[in-house]
């Protein structure tokens, strides 16, 4: 790679299969970090058969020599992190000084959780489809002002104050009964099992950065669920595309020297909102069949559509993806034939530009362009020449069709199975 910061972006609508790059690069990094969102992601790392899922932890974590570092662009609900780190611990896996959480991290409560239910109750057939994880309502308490970090657990009458305030500005708005004695007894005690993981991280990768080190930086959600560029209001709270790496880690723009874009071989979405290339037949069925397309965190069944190449290009003009990692590749073993959409037509006019209007890109037209599948197994091939030509074809032309080279093609959820060009 020699790329001495590299981040790892999410093109569609997540669960492209970050997790699984992140993991296998770790080994030529010295930090993996992770910059926004919060427990709504879900990133599946297998390796030798067993199947990890992290929602907060940088999928790096599994390499023992690694840096693991949760930038201040996270929203951390603490006992999902420590549910987490048990987990690990169960299966001998030590994080010992390994795990750094930013001071600026955004704390998310149990509040912002119930809040995050009410509302999607509230919105009822107009709902989002959100996680539950509580992330828009902590990230509008943080963007009103109100809310807590991690840096706050030091000072816990200020800690006290102003968890209080922040409930009593929720219940105004709300109808939940919440025992804040009781979660400010939590927090004491979470105070001091995180005080040894507190750190100021913008200084630390900094440092870092100045003295050689090399940094893998993990994206989490994805960029059409990105706040300012994703199908609003069909979209999480956080900024999940490039540039939130750098206000999520305090990295400028000009030490980012590469990203990876990770694309699946075809579409999925979990949660509502308008996807062009969907297919709502026995085909989708089968595609989320064979590629266990069930979401990691919440178990929903995902949607699944055809290759969209007009979301890739419009997701690689905002990442400026250096190059791509197209996963699931074998998951579309089985087709005669496969759907590429290549553009997008709204009342008998091509369009020229992603839409951002949610009326529009509900009812435009898709023009796909269709090639012969390969009708064989390719979960045990190593090389791309070994791949048949069919599924060389079908990589050839996304690259044409977006425009950025293919550099990694995976064949199966193993830490192995994954070929590198
Ligand atoms: P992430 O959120 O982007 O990290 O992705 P998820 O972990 O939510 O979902 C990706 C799923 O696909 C996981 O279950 C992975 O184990 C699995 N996966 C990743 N790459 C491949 C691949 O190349 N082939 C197959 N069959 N499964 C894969
Ligand atoms: P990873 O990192 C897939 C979706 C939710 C919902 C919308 C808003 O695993 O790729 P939120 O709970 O964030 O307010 O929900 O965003 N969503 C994801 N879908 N993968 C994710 O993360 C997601 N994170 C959020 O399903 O539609
Ligand atoms: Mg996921």
């Amino acid at each position: 790679m020699n790329k001495q910061v590299c981040a790892i972006i999410g093109s569609q609508w997540g669960d492209e299969g970050k997790g699984k790059l992140v993991d296998i690069l770790s080994q030529q990094y010295d930090i993996v970090a992770r910059y926004a969102g919060g427990s709504n992601a879900g990133h599946t790392v297998v390796v030798n058969g067993e199947k990890f899922a992290f929602h907060l932890l940088p999928s790096g974590i599994l390499h023992p020599e690694i840096i693991c570092l949760i930038g201040n662009g996270v929203v951390l609900h603490l006992p999902t992190l420590f549910k987490e780190l048990k987990t690990l611990e169960a299966k001998g896996i030590d994080f010992t000084g390994r795990l750094l959480i930013s001071d600026r991290a955004h704390l998310l409560f149990d509040f912002h959780q119930i809040v995050d239910g009410l509302r999607e109750e509230q919105l009822a057939g107009e709902k989002i489809g959100t996680t539950k994880k509580g992330i828009g309502p902590c990230y509008s308490t943080k963007a009103l002002r109100i809310n807590l970090r991690v840096g706050d657990l030091r000072f816990q009458k200020h800690f006290r104050e102003n968890l209080k305030n922040n409930v009593e500005y929720m219940q105004k708005r709300y109808t939940f009964d919440y025992d804040l004695e009781a979660e400010m007894k939590r927090y004491e005690e979470y105070a001091g099992l995180l005080e040894p993981m507190i750190t100021d991280t913008v200084d630390y990768l900094n440092q870092a950065y100045a003295s050689g080190k090399n940094i893998l930086i993990e994206g989490a959600n994805a960029t059409m669920l990105d706040l300012d560029f994703g199908t609003y209001p069909f979209v999480t709270s956080s900024s999940a595309t490039i540039g939130g790496a750098c206000t999520g880690l305090g990295l400028s723009p000009n030490k980012i020297d590469c990203s990876i874009g990770i694309v699946k071989a075809y579409t999925t979405r979990v949660g509502s909102g308008p996807f062009p290339t969907e297919l709502t037949d026995e085909l989708g069925n089968q595609i989320r069949e064979k590629g266990h397309e069930y979401g990691t965190t919440t178990g929903r069944p995902r949607r699944c559509g055809w290759l969209d190449t007009v979301v890739l290009k419009y997701s690689h003009m905002i990442n400026d993806f250096t190059s791509l990692n197209v996963t699931k590749l074998d998951v579309l073993d089985e087709l005669e034939e496969l759907k590429i959409a290549v553009s997008y037509s709204f009342q008998g006019k091509k369009l020229t530009a992603f839409p951002s209007n949610l009326e529009v890109l509900a009812n435009v037209e898709v023009e796909y362009e269709t090639m012969p599948g390969w009708k064989m197994d390719i979960s045990k091939v190593k090389t791309f020449d070994e791949l048949p030509e069919a599924a060389r074809n079908y990589i050839k032309r996304i690259e044409e069709l977006v425009g950025c080279p293919v550099k990694w093609i995976g064949v199966g959820p193993g830490r192995e199975e994954m070929i590198e060009r």
